[in-house]
């Protein structure tokens, strides 16, 4: 049930109304002419959910005569209206709240007189009354066609500018893949597929093209880089890898790619490479031997010969490498290794010095 009558909502609305548009006219004196229209196409379209909404309504449910005659008479109402009308705006939405409120008039008078001649609001309403939109496919204060013409403004493949509002230039910009001011041109990377003076389709050209007028890579007008003619004249991939001497550097190999090619690090235990891992190796790094095709470390703690020659002194192996530590209880001290000050009673060992002399 609604607390306050008619007359009484009307009167309230018409004091913030009026506070309101006194606020916009002096805030908005040049206001954005395609966002007048978004603007006006949010509140047709909410009308129009608020219309349906309230049909739901009923008294109650029952169906007895007296609701009948109530429900036919609330269809038409003023209150309808109203409780329409409030839901046209989300309250923070300033420029759809200065609208409605500076063009309330309009609503009545659709609603009580105009509804049935004209029963698109829309048209009505942001069209033809208030003036800031324009038919579909036509733009600008006097709603001109679009460049193409206002049936399939950029003849079907951009977007006219301002279509649909008093704005805009009505020039188009065109869908990926077209080009010109007509948007019947193709891009560079596209052919037309079907054209004439009104109708045009662009197709992406095969991959291996530069400029194409067919979709295979025969059709090519000129190969794309990273691509050239063979002799069927067809475009083909450039190996980059073939090529002497290799675009990669001495620690790389070269993977071919279509149209390119990339260069990726070899295994560590290689000294230049043809592929990924220590079994692709042309050469073996220092510290790595040759076993059975894979480079592999040299364990050079256990050579005959021993590497860490000092006194006291003890071999580690590494990966590609060794290191030569002095021996628990010792530490290095101008090249040799000392014994360390016995500190008393205790037993544990000292832990290695973690400063190695590396040698290779
Ligand atoms: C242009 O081509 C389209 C699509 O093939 C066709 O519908 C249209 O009638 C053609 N127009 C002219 C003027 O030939």
């Amino acid at each position: 049930m609604l607390s306050i009558t008619g007359p009484e909502l009307r009167l309230l609305w018409l004091l913030s109304c009026t506070f309101l548009v006194l606020l916009c006219r002096v805030s908005n004196a040049k206001r954005d002419l395609k966002s007048a229209c978004t603007t006006c196409q949010q509140i047709t379209d909410n009308f129009n959910k608020g219309f349906d909404s309230t049909a739901k309504q009923n008294f109650g449910g029952g169906n007895t005569a007296w609701e009948e005659r109530k429900l036919s008479k609330y269809e038409t109402s003023e209150i309808r209206l109203m409780e329409i009308v409030e839901g046209l705006c989300e309250s923070s939405s300033f420029e759809c709240n200065r609208m409605v409120e500076e063009h309330e008039d309009h609503f009545e008078t659709w609603w009580f007189k105009r509804k049935t001649k004209h029963p698109d609001l829309h048209k009505w309403f942001c069209i033809e009354t208030i003036k800031v939109c324009c038919p579909k496919g036509t733009f600008g204060p006097d709603c001109n066609a679009c460049v193409g013409g206002s049936e399939r403004p950029c003849h079907g493949n951009g977007i006219c500018d301002g279509d649909g509002t008093r704005g805009g230039n009505g020039k188009c910009s065109c869908n990926h893949g077209y080009n010109g001011e007509f948007c019947l041109d193709c891009i560079d990377g596209f052919f037309n597929e079907v054209r004439n003076d009104t109708f045009s389709l662009c197709t992406e050209c095969h991959s291996s093209c530069k400029t194409c007028n067919g979709a295979t890579n025969q059709d090519c007008d000129e190969c794309k880089d990273g691509w050239e003619e063979d002799d069927q004249e067809a475009c083909v991939d450039v190996n980059e890898c073939s090529q002497d001497p290799s675009p990669c550097k001495e620690d790389q190999f070269c993977q071919n790619t279509e149209g390119s090619y990339s260069c990726k690090a070899c295994d560590k235990a290689c000294a230049g490479c043809t592929g990924a891992g220590p079994d692709k190796c042309q050469a073996c790094a220092s510290g790595y031997q040759d076993t059975e095709g894979t480079c592999t470390d040299i364990d050079e703690c256990s050579q005959s010969e021993p590497v860490c020659t000092k006194e006291n002194q003890e071999c580690v192996n590494t990966d590609g490498l060794y290191i030569c530590l002095c021996s628990s209880g010792y530490e290095e001290k101008d090249g040799e290794c000392v014994q360390l000050p016995q500190p008393e009673k205790t037993e544990e060992p000292e832990a290695p010095d973690t400063s190695p002399h590396g040698e290779l």
